[in-house]
């Protein structure tokens, strides 16, 4: 199985370079190999190789930046996805194609499901939504895997800022009123290779680590987890910060978009393992002192 990924120098896109190169035939475009908002390029590039496999790992995922740039945030996350689609058709190849919890509102105090109605509140989660129908409407088996949270070593995230945080101060906030579930890009890789059959999975997928929490109980275990491993710390405890008090987000964001994974455990009889477990097996691959 031949297989193509975009975003390859991502958090995400890296990971499954990484993680696929001994057991695929694999290939990968990083932002300066191929850059998604210049499309004649993307048909020219593209349109000449030969895959089974399309993996989109590539976005603009600056949610305050897309809020200012909201062309760009288009034609990146929501024309390019649709011209991949129509390369994919033309090729019967598969295109997988990551899209985000941010998609929902947050009102939900539940986990949302792939029926759930998505209401987007930012310019980044409109983008994403009109990318996902984008692909949908090519109607070839596509597959929109929708994530939240994503971590990982091959890109700093939230739980590598507040550990860094920690080794620098002794005083460390998070939120305490936003939920939703760490995502490890391992275990992205470790559940993408069931859906690259055409026939396994067409439409919209949610995959998170399973649980949810907030930003300080994230960041919180995270210390926890450093301490368990003998990284040095100066900052021990997570103090709450409101989501109110966070003013020079230009962006909204949902408070609730927590995804809920039953359709990838009815689909695959597999679960997602608890977002603790992952992040505690991250920190002590890629931390541990011991
Ligand atoms: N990170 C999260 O918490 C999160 C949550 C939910 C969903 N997701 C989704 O998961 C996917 C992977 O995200 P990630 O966490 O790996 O984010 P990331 O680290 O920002 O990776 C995105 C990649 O896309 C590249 N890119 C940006 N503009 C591009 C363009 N015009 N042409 C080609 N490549 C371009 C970026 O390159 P440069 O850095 O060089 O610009 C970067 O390598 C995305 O679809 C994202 O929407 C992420």
């Amino acid at each position: 199985m031949k297989i193509v990924i975009l975003g390859a120098g991502g958090r995400l896109g890296a990971a499954l370079m990484r993680e696929y190169r001994e057991k695929h035939d694999l290939s990968g475009f990083n932002h300066t190999q191929l850059d998604l908002a210049n499309l004649d390029d993307v048909r020219g590039k593209l349109g000449a190789m030969n895959f089974d496999v399309l993996i989109n790992a590539a976005a603009f995922t600056n949610v305050d930046a897309c809020e200012t740039e909201r062309d760009r945030a288009f034609l990146i996350n929501a024309e390019a996805p649709g011209v991949l689609a129509e390369i994919c058709n033309e090729k019967d190849a598969k295109l997988i194609h990551f899209s985000t919890d941010y998609v929902f509102d947050g009102e939900k105090r539940a986990p949302y499901t792939e029926e759930d109605q998505a209401n987007p509140i930012s310019a980044y989660g409109e983008s994403k939504l009109a990318g996902e129908k984008n692909v949908l409407a090519a109607e070839n088996g596509h597959l929109v895997v929708r994530v939240s949270w994503v971590f990982g070593p091959d890109r700093p995230s939230f739980v590598d800022a507040m550990i860094k945080r920690a080794q620098q101060d002794e005083k460390i906030d998070a939120i305490s009123d936003k939920f939703s579930t760490p995502t490890y890009t391992h275990d992205i890789a470790d559940m993408l290779p069931d859906f690259f059959d055409r026939r396994v999975g067409g439409g919209i997928l949610h995959f998170a680590n399973a649980g949810k929490c907030t930003w300080q109980e994230y960041a919180q275990w995270a210390l926890d987890c450093c301490g368990d491993a003998g990284v040095p710390l100066k900052g021990k405890t997570v103090g709450a910060l409101k989501l109110s008090k966070m003013t020079n987000w230009v962006a909204r964001r949902p408070v609730y978009s927590v995804l809920s994974t039953a359709k990838y455990a009815e689909l695959t009889g597999r679960a997602s393992r608890a977002w603790r477990d992952a992040v505690a097996d991250y920190i002590t691959r890629f931390y541990s002192k011991k």
